[in-house]
């Protein structure tokens, strides 16, 4: 059987490591905050945000709560971005993807400062990422890093396969993974819906992130013994119990874990790492915009 990699329980750690950050920056005057903005037709999102901002109200990070509705014109997002990135008082910002059919979200992305850009999607921050000089590192595979780090599992000459080449997962987390610094030095491959003969790359992998978004989509049979195995994916799938659904990953945990030598399970795996570096990087931001200097876990 497979060691079960307990997102919580890192993440947990890492509040604790980033709650004195805070608390520096309080005394110097200089309480974090994010301000999230949320314009969705997806009614998950607003349980994410909301998840987001209690994760930063427990740590004393202020949670800046803007809601535009969905058939607004793209210009009252515009100006509400406008708006916080000239407020001196904010950090950061995080406008909440999908956003309405109707906005560009690569524009939305472009008029975010990116000095206040947390997610780390704006194109001069992805930019430094790729060059190798990232200044805020996009929070899914950060936290996958640190889940790694903090599990033990170096990167360094293995080969990580992942599936899927998503902006907020795949493309930089492949960038992660070749970097030359702690947690990449890794031969990576990057697969998508058009790789051909998927298994045969997926079983060359000692570390594999799925982020696919579809259910259960890796098996068993797809791994080989041994290898590492990190489910990005949450997806609802119809349940024969009291809420009518249930949460599964883009992994078959049940033929995974038999191959596996460490899997995260979905729920409490990679989600709270990925909650846990939003935090992070909040942090960061009001440590650079201060100048006052905070240890960062
Ligand atoms: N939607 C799903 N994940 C994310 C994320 O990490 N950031 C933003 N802004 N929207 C998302």
């Amino acid at each position: 059987m497979s060691d079960l990699i307990d997102g919580e329980a890192v993440a947990a750690d890492l509040r604790a490591e980033l709650q004195s950050a805070v608390d520096t920056l309080a005394d110097a005057d200089h309480r974090p905050t994010l301000a999230t903005v949320l314009m969705s037709p997806d009614p998950a999102s607003e349980t994410y945000v909301s998840m987001k901002q209690n994760d930063c109200e427990e740590l004393g990070i202020n949670a800046r709560d803007i809601e535009i509705g969905v058939d607004e014109p793209a210009e009252e997002l515009f100006e509400t971005i406008a708006e916080l990135n000239d407020e001196d008082d904010v950090d950061g910002i995080l406008v909440q993807s999908p956003v309405a059919d109707h906005v560009d979200y690569r524009e939305v992305l472009e008029r975010i400062d990116p000095e206040k850009d947390v997610d780390g999607f704006h194109p001069a921050n992805v930019g430094r990422l790729v060059a190798g000089y990232p200044r805020y590192k996009p929070c899914t595979p950060h936290g996958i890093q640190k889940l790694l780090e903090a599990e033990g599992i170096d990167t360094e000459g293995k080969d990580a396969v992942v599936v899927g080449r998503s902006r907020i997962v795949g493309k930089p987390m492949a960038n992660l993974f070749i970097q030359k610094a702690p947690g990449g030095n890794a031969t990576t491959t990057v697969c998508h819906s058009r790789t051909d003969d998927l298994a045969e790359k997926t079983r060359q992998a000692d570390i594999l992130v799925a982020a696919t978004g579809v259910p259960e989509f890796i098996d068993g049979s797809m791994l080989s013994e041994g290898v590492v195995v990190i489910d990005v994916g949450i997806n609802r799938v119809d349940a024969d119990n009291e809420k009518g659904y249930e949460l599964v990953g883009d992994v078959d945990f049940e033929s995974a874990s038999e191959k596996a030598s460490a899997i995260t399970p979905v729920p409490g795996g990679v989600g709270p790492m990925t909650r846990a570096m939003l935090l992070y990087n909040t942090v960061k931001a009001a440590s650079r915009h201060s100048g006052v200097d905070v240890a960062l876990p």
